[in-house]
């Protein structure tokens, strides 16, 4: 079942999702996290952060990485999540898990979802969501039982991310994911999203069929998934919903 909590605005849903994380390495020192990189989670790893919580046993698996970039790129995904949860959370590096891009990303892809299962799953995963309703990377069309593989980018995810890079044609072209069923098999979802480009993607992942062409519909088929909005991304569910 899909819990679905409409916070006030970007900083309250980054709170709630620090908080979500917070219990459960009170829970379990040795949480197995999954860590999202984009902008939405980016308050829950401030939030966090600022908590000073004790994880030195706490180890981390990143979703996605793009294939392509040089190995000390800034945006690469490594980087990315050095800069933005590693050292502002005070994990070790050594516990944190990017798949590896530069050697044979087949390869990569195969041995990042042994580790995966070889630390005993993730125990909470934290997505965003693509307005195209991607997950990781498992763009429209993915398929919904998919272990970590290599992907493409869907031209429209290319547009989005070129922000982080100089231009388009910087921007990579394939990565490797966790598939949807590497997501799937976590056995916590904490999905954030913020602002109204989201919206669509939002009601669509909630309100619509479970259908590969909106990968996020996926965590309707999981036992204990939550959906972090604020107002404006929650303004296209269902009314009754965001009563609820
Ligand atoms: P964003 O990316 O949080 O930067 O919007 C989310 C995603 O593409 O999954």
């Amino acid at each position: 079942m899909t819990r679905l909590i409409v916070l006030a605005n970007a900083a309250a849903a980054g709170e709630t999702g620090a908080d979500l994380i917070e219990a459960a390495v009170a829970a379990d020192p040795a949480l197995v996290l999954g860590v999202a990189t984009g902008s939405s989670p980016l308050g829950i790893w401030a939030a966090l952060a600022r908590r000073r919580l004790d994880v030195s046993r706490v180890s981390a698996f990143a979703l996605d990485e793009y294939l392509g970039l040089p190995p000390d790129h800034p945006e690469s995904y490594r980087a990315v999540v050095a800069r933005d949860i590693i050292r502002p959370l005070g994990l070790d590096p050594a516990r944190v898990r990017t798949p590896d891009a530069q050697g044979d990303p087949e390869a990569a892809a195969r041995d990042y979802e042994a580790a995966i299962v070889d630390a005993g799953g993730v125990d909470l995963q934290v997505l965003g969501i693509g307005r195209n309703g991607h997950i990781g990377f498992n763009e429209p069309g993915s398929s919904l039982a998919a272990p970590t593989h290599v992907a493409e980018l869907s031209a429209e995810t290319r547009r989005d991310n070129a922000r982080y890079f100089s231009s388009l044609e910087d921007m990579p072209t394939r990565c490797i994911t966790q598939g949807i069923g590497t997501i799937l098999r976590a056995r916590r979802l904490v999905l954030i999203a913020l602002g109204e480009a989201k919206a669509q993607a939002v009601a669509a992942a909630i309100d619509g069929p479970v259908t590969s062409s909106l990968p996020a519909s996926a965590l309707q088929l999981h036992p204990d998934a939550t959906v972090l909005v604020d107002p404006a991304a929650a303004s296209c569910l269902a009314r009754h919903r965001v009563a609820s």
